[in-house]
């Protein structure tokens, strides 16, 4: 069972939660490709994850680019997506707009492995963005009378360590079928 785990990561966050995945996964066969950097053909895959960062309320262009050329053979494969970004409350309002419809109800199994909003590694007008993505949290949670500082949303760990199980399973069931 060939596992692919196709994924676009700008500044390292998703490519850190790809690498807990793998992690979860030794033992079997698995790839994992930054679609930032290469391109990849999912065909020869028994099954594929596919998983991007948000910038800008959009999945990474090279990440779109991947969906549109190979969303009909996604749809044949057994399937698993996730998302990543910094605007924790956000995550359901993106999985609906930037996962087409078709593939959320083909994947087994959709997660979301947190984000960052930390400025390192940034480029000057990056900061900015972030910065004020971070001060509208803050003025929300005044809004909502509360005073302190929001905590900066980090990578979910434990939703990272669910998908590597339910990949195994998914593994194990979809091996035995094909032995039957
Ligand atoms: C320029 C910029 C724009 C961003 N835009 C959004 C956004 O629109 N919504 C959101 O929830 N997070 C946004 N984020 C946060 C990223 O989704 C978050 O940092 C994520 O962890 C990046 O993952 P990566 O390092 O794998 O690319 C943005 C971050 C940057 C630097």
């Amino acid at each position: 069972m060939k596992i692919l785990i196709a994924y676009a990561s700008k500044h390292g966050t998703t490519q850190k939660c790809v690498e807990r995945l793998m992690r979860n996964l030794q033992g079997m066969e698995v790839e994992a490709v930054n679609l930032e950097q290469a391109t990849v053909d999912p065909n020869i895959y028994d099954m594929v994850v596919f998983g991007a960062s948000v910038y800008f309320g959009k999945l990474r262009p090279a990440a779109r680019r991947f969906l549109t050329e190979y969303e009909a053979l996604l749809m044949q494969k057994p399937l698993a997506l996730f998302l990543c970004c910094g605007l924790t409350e956000e995550y359901e309002h993106y999985r609906q707009k930037l996962l087409p419809a078709a593939l959320r109800e083909n994947a087994f199994q959709t997660a979301f492995f947190g984000g960052s909003l930390s400025t390192e590694g940034l480029s000057f007008l990056e900061k900015l963005l972030v910065r004020s993505i971070r001060s509208s949290l803050y003025e929300e949670s005044i809004d909502n009378g509360d005073y302190t500082a929001p905590s900066l949303p980090g990578i979910l760990p434990e939703n990272i360590d669910k998908l590597a199980t339910y990949l195994r399973q998914e593994a194990i069931r979809l091996t035995d079928e094909s032995h039957k």
